[in-house]
């Protein structure tokens, strides 16, 4: 058995799913909060150490701003509501992505939020937010050039967003597509890729724990031989 370290999720689908039972976009992403949950919840048990969560994408801005202003306010209401959870449930919050184009009041409790649980030990859940990995890299290699550190692979991964994350071992797509939509392109060389059919306010723990325990059964060879 090999249980991951790291699980990365594209969740996508909130929109169809939403259009299909209620007409309203808007209905599916508040319902994929109550996923979000789930999932966490699971991972927990699971005993992740590390969960990445695919928020908002640096291309998301081509969406309507009424879309992306409901999105923002259900984000601002769910962590008023769930920060006093995450203190009592040790879970450390890490933004990845630049946040600098949000609105101020929404900054100013992501880096909040991120600041008060960063001593929390049971899990860390990464929230991409404003994340596009080739804006990660980009930013990171001209970081490097300004400072005059050498561009090599130990360097770039010491200055990615997610630096000090292990890179990881799932990643999930729910949603019926198959693609990376510019998610940790970097850090997924070796990542173990699940599509799911399923949309994400529909996606359940079972569904979870069937990808991790398929995972656990793979042997992941990292351009070596078997064993
Ligand atoms: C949620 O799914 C992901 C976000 C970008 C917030 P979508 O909103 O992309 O839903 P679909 O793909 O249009 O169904
Ligand atoms: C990926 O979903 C981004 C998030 C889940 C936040 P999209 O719905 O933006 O991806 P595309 O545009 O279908 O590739
Ligand atoms: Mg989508």
């Amino acid at each position: 058995m090999n249980p991951p370290s790291h699980v990365a999720i594209i969740m996508d689908g909130n929109g169809r799913w939403g259009i299909r039972k209620k007409n309203s976009r808007k209905f599916g992403h508040k319902e994929g909060l109550k996923t979000v949950e789930k999932i966490i919840e699971a991972s927990i048990k699971k005993k992740i150490k590390y969960l990445t969560l695919f928020v908002f994408s640096t291309e998301n801005w081509k969406r309507p701003s009424n879309e992306i202003n409901y999105l923002f306010k259900l984000l601002k209401i769910h962590i008023d509501k769930e920060i006093k959870n995450l203190q009592k449930k040790d879970i450390k919050i890490k933004i990845i992505g630049n946040i600098n184009p949000f609105p101020k009041k929404l900054k100013s409790k992501l880096r909040s939020i991120q600041h008060l649980t960063k001593q929390n030990k049971k899990i860390q859940i990464n929230m991409a937010l404003n994340y596009g990995s080739r804006e990660e890299i980009v930013s990171t290699i001209n970081f490097l050039k300004k400072k005059k550190i050498p561009i090599n692979e130990k360097n770039i991964n010491n200055n990615l967003y997610t630096k000090n994350i292990p890179e990881p071992d799932i990643i999930i797509r729910t949603g019926n597509t198959n693609r990376i939509s510019n998610f940790l392109i970097w850090q997924s060389i070796y990542s173990e890729i699940f599509f799911v059919k399923k949309m994400w306010p529909e996606f359940n723990e079972n569904d979870y724990n069937k990808i991790i325990n398929k995972f656990s059964r793979i042997s992941r060879n990292f351009g070596g031989l078997s064993d």
